[in-house]
C-alpha cells in the first residue's frame, strides 16, 4: 500500500518539527561520559526515512554523533534472531523496570533478573548472549547488525570508546551483579566490554532514521533491500521499545506520542511508525530521564503533524 502522504507533506513536516525543536531549550550534555560533554550542544537535526526508502531531513543531519543506548535496540535484535524470542524473554525479560537506565536498585528487587533488554543491565546481559567463538568476533557481529540496519559500514570511534572504558565503573559493578545472579552468560568485564564498544559507534540522524525505517519495514532495510532480522521478531522489538525506549519517561511517550522509541544520551532519539516510516532526531542537551530535550519535541511534533500515533485509530 502506497504510504498516505505526499513528499512535500513529509518535508514539511521535519521542517515544523525542526523548528518546533529549535525553539526549545533547557537541559544539558550527559556528563558522566567526558566526550560527551564535549560535543557543541547547539548540534540539532531531524531525519525521516519511509518505508518506500525515500528520506527527508533538516539541520546537521550528516553530524555524527554517538550511538549510545540505541545500540540496545540493535543488539536485542542480532540475540532474538540468534537465540529466538521466547530463550531471550526468559532469560533477561520483557517489562519496563520504571526506574533510570542505570539503576542497580531495580535489578536487586527483581533478584538479579534485568528486565528489559533497554536498560544497562538488560543490555549487557543481552551482549553476554552474543554467539561467537572469541569477544571480538562476537563484536565483530554486533558492529555488522548496526551496519546492515544502517545501511553502509559503522565505525566504532576510538575516541568515544576509550572516554567510554576508562569510565563505566558504575556498569562494571552492574557486570558484577548480573554474573553473581546467573544472568550474565559469558564472562562479565567480556560482555561490558562489547556492550560499551556497541554504544562508542557513530551514527548521523539520517543513518538512524534508516536503521528504524528498516523495523518499520519489517526487519527489510528499506535502501538497501537486505532482509536484515527475522520480520517475526520486529513486534517483540518494537514492544520492547515503547515500554522502555525512554526509560522512566516511556509511559510519557507512549501518552503524548503513541510510537515505540530510543534515545541515547549521546542526544539521539528514534521513533518507529510501523509499515510507514522512522523518524530520528539529535540534540545533546537532556532532561533528567537521559533524553534529547530537542529531539523529543520533533518527534512528538512530526508524529503528531502526521496523525502516526498507534493508538488513535
Ligand atoms: O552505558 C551507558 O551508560 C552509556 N554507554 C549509554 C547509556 C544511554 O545512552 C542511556 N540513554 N538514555
Amino acid at each position: 500500500m502506497p504510504l498516505p502522504y505526499t513528499a512535500k507533506q513529509l518535508q514539511a513536516a521535519v521542517h515544523t518539527g525542526f523548528s518546533v525543536a529549535l525553539k526549545c531549550s533547557g537541559g544539558s550534555n550527559a556528563s558522566y561520559i567526558p566526550y560527551l560533554a564535549s560535543v557543541d550542544p547547539n548540534l540539532i537535526a531531524v531525519t525521516i526515512v519511509t518505508v518506500d526508502g525515500n528520506t527527508f531531513a533538516a539541520g546537521d543531519s550528516q553530524y555524527q554523533f554517538a550511538i549510545e543506548s540505541i545500540s540496545k535496540v540493535f543488539t536485542l535484535a542480532l540475540v532474538m534472531d540468534q537465540v529466538g524470542s521466547p530463550a531471550l524473554r526468559a532469560k533477561v525479560g520483557a517489562n519496563p523496570t520504571g526506574m533510570p537506565f542505570n539503576s542497580v536498585m531495580a535489578l536487586e528487587l527483581a533478584k538479579g533478573k534485568p528486565m528489559s533488554p533497554l536498560v544497562n543491565a538488560g543490555a549487557i546481559s543481552t551482549a553476554s548472549l552474543v554467539s561467537g567463538k572469541t569477544p571480538d568476533e562476537r563484536w565483530q557481529k554486533i558492529l555488522a547488525t548496526q551496519s546492515a540496519f544502517a545501511g553502509r559500514d559503522l565505525v566504532l570511534s576510538s575516541e568515544i570508546n576509550q572516554s567510554e572504558q576508562t569510565t563505566n565503573f558504575h556498569n562494571r559493578a552492574i557486570a558484577w551483579l548480573l554474573y553473581s545472579a546467573g544472568t550474565c552468560y559469558s564472562d562479565p568485564i567480556e560482555a561490558l566490554d562489547i556492550y560499551t564498544r556497541q554504544c562508542s559507534t557513530l551514527i548521523s540522524t539520517t543513518d538512524l532514521a534508516v536503521m528504524g525505517a528498516t523495523l518499520a519495514n519489517k526487519g527489510k532495510n528499506p535502501i538497501t533491500g537486505k532482509q536484515v532480522i527475522g520480520a517475526e521478531n520486529v513486534r517483540h522489538i518494537l514492544a520492547e521499545m515503547m515500554m522502555e525506549g525512554l526509560y522512566t519517561a516511556s509511559g510519557d511517550f507512549a501518552y503524548t506520542v503513541g510510537l515505540p522509541g530510543k534515545s541515547g544520551v549521546g542526544g539521539g532519539i528514534l521513533a518507529v511508525a510501523p509499515g510507514k516510516l522512522a523518524i530520528a532526531g539529535f540534540s545533546p542537551p537532556l532532561d533528567a530521564n537521559g533524553n534529547s530535550v530537542r529531539g523529543q519535541a520533533a518527534v512528538k511534533s512530526i508524529a503528531e503533524e502526521l496523525k502516526l500515533n498507534l493508538f488513535e485509530a
